[in-house]
């Protein structure tokens, strides 16, 4: 069923319109963004699409064509359940900053694959952010609505992410990757153009979700800020000399600030490189930049490293977990003629070990958030 149809079913009325906020997938720059570092993701073509109107009095009324039991009416905001306090925490994150936000009826639609750790819940909170931003005439710009949206998920659904996924959401550019610093939050749009060299980026949903992974989350954020505050500088970002502060660490810190410097490092690489032009190049940084991850960060997990190794037997030029980890999608870049080897070298891999087959999408850069009626 289509988003507005629903809506008409379900509220006996037209919704006020239509926004669509798009997921994202993460180039390079993994857990840099609450580092005060860079991160370089992309939109994806799949998101959330939200169908609203607004009300006089303050209710929210809620419906997902991907819950159909789960109808919900929400008077007292702390009333939302599941993936309802996504759009909730929007409202509350809004009226919290003062903001004339009232009610809002809306149905929502989405189609980020499951499980493939490619924000769906950032897309979620930008399609409603967007669109209570036009319906209450609030004027907000793209990065405040980021913003909105990561203090929803921080301090209302009690997820203590950066505000990458956010940011993507609202502001990617077609045919473009999104440099976002996420200190002073400038961002520049980056060509990223693979079709013209015979290259694309291949996701590969593992499809697990590791059950630790949210706890661990929040323990690299603590490692990491604590190891700034060892080093005594505000954040990890700030570190100029790497050698000089991993002799003052031990451990744990020490793993982190060696993954979180250098991989600033490779964000600005990578953009150097696709200015350039060298877009093939950027393969090896990819590489560089799983390994860190799966050593330093110790985020990854047997699934993905399964699928960037056996990507890379297929014939990529390099591959990368991307997101917060512990399962979700890896990212291969691999010329057009390369693909199905990559894929047939993952599907035995999984095979042989006896795990679900992995899925495979294209991924192209689309455009950030936006009304579409
Ligand atoms: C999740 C978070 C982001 C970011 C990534 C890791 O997607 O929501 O803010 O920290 O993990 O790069």
């Amino acid at each position: 069923m289509r988003v507005d149809d629903a809506f008409r079913e379900m509220y006996g009325a037209e919704p006020a319109g239509i926004w669509h906020a798009p997921g994202r997938v993460n180039l390079i720059g993994e857990h840099t963004d609450y580092n005060d570092g860079f991160v370089l993701p992309f939109a994806v073509p799949w998101g959330v699409t939200a169908a609203v109107a607004p009300r006089e009095d303050g209710t929210i009324r809620l419906a997902s064509l991907q819950a159909p039991d789960d109808t919900q009416v929400v008077e007292d905001l702390d009333e939302a359940r599941g993936w309802a306090r996504y759009a909730v925490g929007v409202v509350w994150a809004m009226r919290d900053r003062g903001l004339p936000v009232r009610g809002a009826d809306i149905v929502l639609d989405g189609d980020v694959p499951k499980g493939a750790g490619l924000s769906s819940s950032a897309a979620l909170e930008i399609s409603v952010a967007l669109a209570l931003n036009d319906l209450y005439d609030l004027g907000l710009e793209r990065m405040e609505l980021a913003k909105i949206g990561q203090r929803a998920e921080n301090d209302f659904v009690g997820m203590p992410c950066g505000i990458m996924d956010q940011a993507a959401s609202a502001s990617g550019k077609e045919g473009h990757a999104f440099f976002l610093d996420c200190r002073s939050l400038a961002s520049r749009t980056i060509p990223f153009d693979l079709a013209s060299h015979g290259l694309q980026i291949l996701i590969i949903n593992t499809g697990v979700h590791h059950e630790l992974a949210d706890g661990q989350y929040a323990k690299r954020r603590q490692e990491c800020e604590s190891a700034a505050r060892h080093l005594g500088v505000p954040s990890l970002r700030d570190v100029t000399d790497l050698a000089a502060a991993l002799k003052k660490l031990s451990g744990a810190e020490r793993d982190r600030t060696q993954h979180i410097v250098t991989e600033n490092h490779r964000v600005e690489a990578v953009v150097g490189l696709l200015r350039a032009g060298a877009v093939t190049e950027i393969g090896a940084v990819l590489n560089a930049s799983h390994l860190s991850m799966r050593d330093q960060f110790q985020i990854s997990c047997d699934e993905l490293d399964v699928a960037v190794e056996s990507a890379i037997k297929g014939g990529a030029r390099g591959a990368r977990m991307t997101g917060g980890g512990f399962g979700g999608s890896a990212i291969a870049l691999v010329a057009d003629d390369r693909v199905e080897r990559v894929k047939a070298k993952a599907l035995e891999a999984y095979e042989e070990r006896g795990w679900a087959p992995p899925t495979f999408y294209p991924a192209t850069a689309a455009p950030g958030a936006r009304r579409i009626s």
